[in-house]
């Protein structure tokens, strides 16, 4: 992609940074327990701040729904509910996928082990949930329980899978759905919701999330497969090493005849065993297959097709400079390189 193409997240971000610095204050007293050992484990995830496009999407879709001046406390607070439910994921996918790296610093699991992570990311949910109660909102809590049981569904689904190799385009996009589109998809409406704005603009934005969050998470296999810059901070080739279904490889193996699937999938579970047993196996030849039968091609076109549809969803919101930033993240969302 040319330089002039690639859509720099700062850009995007321009007309709420006031917000986000207001957001990333309470960020930090948010997560202040009182007990000694959970502010240190929670000092080291403030230390390590992810990009935050989350919380920023409800800054966004509350300003592109026609909020103006300083933002209510309870747009704030439902934006620090979402950063607080993603960190909390994170930390446990990164149990479930035994990573040990993640924003460019070693991750919970590895620093301290798994059941410090394991609680911590509790933790993090229990703090998010009280946020969701203070919204006062019976429509909130809908919105989360059911993005939580989405969320939950489609790691255990991909776990499960990954297991048997056995998942088709069909289930992926339900799997990618649950497990990123939905608290994407929820951090969008959050937005409107917190200023009792109502369907029209709750809906469009719902959709939107939903589209969006799909084209993100195809980008996210991509850069797992290293085609982004060599410093995502996160390990890359986790996906392929554990035998995790990502849209690239699907789409290779479809295109195979049975002799030549059967012997990547061994390849595949050869390389799971040696993870599980702390080491990595060369799967290069699998990644020039992906790469020779399309599928790097293929996951980039459908991930751009995800954010021309989630572009056209906004046409439904009013005209403004902050439904602009929402199109240009939707062009981020499916190029990004980290
Ligand atoms: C990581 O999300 C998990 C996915 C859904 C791909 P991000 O890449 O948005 O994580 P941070 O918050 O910026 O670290
Ligand atoms: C998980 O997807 C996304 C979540 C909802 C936690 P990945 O496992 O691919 O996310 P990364 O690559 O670790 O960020
Ligand atoms: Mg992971
Ligand atoms: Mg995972
Ligand atoms: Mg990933």
């Amino acid at each position: 992609m040319k330089e002039s193409e690639r859509i720099r997240l700062r850009e995007v971000l321009r007309p709420i940074r006031g917000d986000l610095k207001a957001f990333r204050r309470q960020f930090r007293e948010v997560l202040r327990s009182g007990i000694f050992v959970v502010d240190q484990v929670a000092a080291h995830l403030v230390r390590s701040r992810g990009k935050g496009l989350r919380p920023a999407l409800t800054l966004l879709s509350a300003r592109a729904s026609g909020a103006q001046g300083p933002l209510p406390e309870r747009t704030l607070v439902a934006a620090l509910v979402v950063e607080m439910l993603h960190t909390a994921t994170l930390v446990h996918d990164d149990v479930v996928d035994r990573a040990d790296e993640r924003r460019g610093r070693p991750t919970l699991n590895l620093v301290y082990n798994n059941k410090v992570a394991v609680l911590f990311g509790d933790f993090m949910l229990a703090r998010s949930l009280q946020g969701m109660l203070a919204q006062r909102k019976l429509e909130v809590l809908d919105l989360f329980s059911d993005c939580a049981i989405r969320l939950s569904r489609g790691e255990l689904v991909e776990a499960i899978s990954a297991r048997k190799l056995d998942m088709d385009k069909a289930g992926y996009f339900q799997m990618v759905g649950d497990k990123t589109a939905s608290l994407i998809s929820a951090a969008c409406q959050m937005g409107p919701l917190s200023l009792d704005r109502g369907e029209a603009f709750t809906e469009p934005l719902a959709k939107y999330g939903e589209l969006v969050g799909v084209a993100y998470q195809i980008r996210d296999d991509l850069l797992d497969l290293g085609d982004g810059s060599k410093r995502i901070g996160k390990p890359i080739g986790l996906d392929l090493g554990q035998a995790k279904v990502t849209l690239p490889l699907l789409h290779a193996l479809e295109q195979l005849g049975t002799t030549q699937r059967a012997h990547v999938l061994r390849a595949l579970r050869r390389s799971k065993k040696r993870d599980k047993r702390g080491k990595r196996t060369d799967l290069r030849e699998v990644r020039a297959m992906i790469e020779e039968h399309g599928g790097i091609d293929y996951a980039r076109e459908i991930a751009h097709e995800y954010s021309g549809r989630a572009r056209e969803v906004l046409e439904a919101l009013p005209r403004s400079e902050y439904r602009d930033r929402l199109a240009q993240f939707a062009r981020f969302a499916a190029t990004r390189d980290r």
